[in-house]
């Protein structure tokens, strides 16, 4: 086949005629591929042929006419067809004109015109295939773009819809066609109709959001625009394309709230770093107040027949001073979950029995539950996972106050709370689930978001969940909120088993021993206090590192070296440094006393350093168990 002229198959049983036109085409300059006699024939040949243009006969050989033939003819191999016949009757017309042919010509036919009708129906069939085409390549395209596109007539109704939009609206091409737009977007406000509106107003409408609620999905968050199109001045519908842009968003919240937590946790460790010195002092002042106290009352008692108002006096002082504990412990409790946020943490990873945390949680929140709910345990028997216990405690205590908080108070039997625990594939679930006031989507939305509360009146900080949630993401763990407005919710905290490791050795009750013990600390209030809880002990205070080294210069020696972190001039860190280089012995007995990891340096140092340490504020026993440990282990076999 020549790749110039054009092909032609002629199509014609009476073997004269059909070889007088082959003679005058060839004349033309066109390549007659051949003569078929049927209709058969016609059809045989084509297929492997493709010829650009078949001649036609109607009345020819065989079972199938000259019309029956070109039909098929253009199902197969869509070449043009030109009837030339000595038919002109209408029903034979009418047959033909079905077949949408290129041409319709009366024999006998002119050289010319059949030049011209032959020439015009290549043009045609030409451009049709060029049409065909693009128009393929525009639909192809419309459909790969990842954007959702939809179209609509003047109407509104859907005259189109890529696939990317079939997918977003939950409704395929076919059911979409010809309904309104509205009714296939399911937008949630329909009186911001985009597409109505680009019609209406001949303007684009560019780029909005929206809420898609299609029927038996989630909603979704989406950005569109929609423009009229218009062809020389007519406008003939309009098109929309929007995207998904749900997850874009929820990242974009999270983003916000790192940022927000990242200088929160600044300020955090600032204020936790300045209150536990004071704090530390309460506590233990407090503390030997309540020895004296006790001593005094107990002395009272068996002596003579005591003063009936001095008693009452050392009494109520007990009483007074009892509070002064508790009401430490709690700001100790509130500067800790405050600290929770601080970064770089302080911290160890720890691991935690979830039984004995779950119990813990319990008991301390079973006041709260005295007159709202019965509380029901259902703990499975799971492997310890990767938190501190204390931390754990912690998050369970502030999930239960929530559920407590959520019921109200009177009829407890009418409410329930449960605490679960099971193994959930590889992780460790906890679910925390009341019957409680549950939360409208809104405050669903924002209930992890740090200060945010609903019981700023009953004294809520808003703390709780984003404490819980920082802790649990710190432990590599996850936390989720479901809950229903009036009928409860339930809290789900994920935690990953903790990595094996060895039980450690079950520690040593050796008697306690008295020892030698320097304390460096720049505050005088807490040198004091340190000074009544190891009052056993011989004990020398210093007010800075410096100090602390040229005793050392002078050949004094200690059991116990207790030093604060952060002092002026000299650290604590630079002193335990300078410990480790000249007086090694020294640097083994070292404890530092820290007050939180308030910037990353401190943090690398408590992360690194083989010291011994004590978070403060610390509580008294603490305190001696440490200095007993080091006396211990430090001592000569
Ligand atoms: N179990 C629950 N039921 C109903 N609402 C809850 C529940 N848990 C939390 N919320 C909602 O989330 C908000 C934030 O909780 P979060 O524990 O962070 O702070 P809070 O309880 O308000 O204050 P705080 O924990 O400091 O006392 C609450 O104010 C409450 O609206
Ligand atoms: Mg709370």
């Amino acid at each position: 086949m020549s790749s110039e002229a054009p092909t032609i198959l002629i199509v014609e049983d009476e073997r004269i005629v059909a070889k007088d036109l082959q003679q005058t085409l060839s004349g033309m300059g066109y390549t007659v591929l051949g003569l078929a006699a049927s209709g058969e024939e016609a059809l045989a040949r084509a297929q492997p042929q493709r010829p650009d243009l078949v001649l036609m006969d109607i009345r020819i050989k065989g079972k199938l006419d000259g019309i029956e033939t070109a039909e098929l003819l253009r199902r197969q191999c869509s070449a043009p067809v030109v009837y030339l016949t000595a038919h002109a009757d209408e029903a034979t017309l009418e047959r033909a004109k079905k077949t949408e042919p290129y041409g319709y010509v009366l024999k006998p036919v002119k050289a010319a015109e059949l030049r011209s009708v032959i020439e015009i129906a290549l043009f045609k069939h030409t451009m049709e295939r060029q049409l065909r085409e693009r128009e393929r390549w525009f639909s192809t395209t419309l459909r790969s773009i990842a954007d959702a596109v939809l179209t609509v007539d003047l109407a509104g109704q859907v005259t189109f819809m890529n696939g990317a939009a079939e997918q977003l609206t939950g409704v395929q091409l076919q059911e979409a066609l010809g309904r309104p737009a509205r009714e296939v977007l399911s937008l949630q406000e329909p009186a911001s109709a985009p597409l109505e509106q680009a019609l209406a107003q001949g303007r684009p409408i560019t780029l909005k959001q929206a809420v898609l609620a299609p029927p038996g999905a989630g909603t979704r968050l989406v950005s569109h625009s929609a423009s009229p199109v218009v062809d020389g001045g007519q406008t003939l519908g309009a098109v929309m394309v929007f995207r998904d842009i749900t997850e874009q968003k929820l990242q974009q919240k999270q983003l916000e709230l790192s940022d927000r937590l990242a200088s929160l946790g600044t300020m955090a460790a600032g204020v936790a770093h300045e209150v536990n010195n004071p704090l530390a002092v309460i506590v233990v002042n407090s503390t030997h107040i309540q020895e004296v106290l006790s001593k005094a009352l107990a002395s009272l008692g068996s002596g003579e027949p005591a003063d009936g108002d001095l008693l009452r006096a050392l009494q109520s002082a007990q009483q007074a001073q009892a509070e002064i504990g508790v009401s430490a412990h709690r700001i100790g409790r509130l500067v800790s979950d405050l600290r929770a946020f601080s970064r770089p943490d302080s911290e160890p990873a720890g691991t935690a029995d979830v039984a004995r945390a779950v119990a813990w949680a319990l008991r301390a929140t079973s006041q709260e539950f005295l007159h709202r709910a019965s509380v029901r345990c259902a703990v499975q028997e799971v492997p310890p996972v990767a938190m501190d216990e204390s931390r754990l405690g912690r998050v369970l205590v502030q999930l239960l106050l929530n559920a407590a908080q959520a019921l109200p108070a009177g009829a407890p039997d009418a409410q329930q709370v449960l605490l679960a625990a099971r193994l959930d594939g590889e992780r460790v679930l906890l679910e925390v689930h009341d019957t409680g006031c549950g939360m409208s989507p809104e405050v669903l939305d924002r209930a992890f978001e740090p200060f945010f509360t609903t019981r700023a009146a009953e004294g809520g900080t808003g703390l709780g969940l984003s404490v819980c949630r920082e802790l649990v993401l710190a432990a590599g763990g996850e936390v989720a909120a479901q809950s229903q407005l009036g009928s409860g919710s339930t809290l789900r905290v994920w935690l990953p088993r903790a990595r094996a490791v060895a039980a450690p050795p079950p520690p040593l009750a050796p008697a306690p021993r008295r020892g030698r013990v320097l304390v460096i600390d720049d505050e005088e209030l807490v040198l004091r206090a340190i000074q009544r809880i190891l009052k056993e002990h011989e004990l020398v205070c210093v007010r800075s590192a410096r100090e602390a080294l040229s005793l050392l210069e002078r050949g004094e020696r200690f059991d116990v070296l207790l030093s604060d972190l952060v002092m002026p001039g000299m650290t604590g860190m630079e002193l335990f440094q300078e410990l480790q280089r000249s007086y090694p012995e020294e640097a083994r007995r070292f404890v530092v006393l820290t007050g939180g990891a308030l910037t990353r340096r401190i943090a690398d140092f408590l992360a690194s350093a083989s010291c011994l340490r004590i978070e403060k504020p610390f509580e008294v026993e603490q305190l001696q168990r440490v200095v007993q440990q080091v006396l211990t282990f430090s001592a000569p076999p």
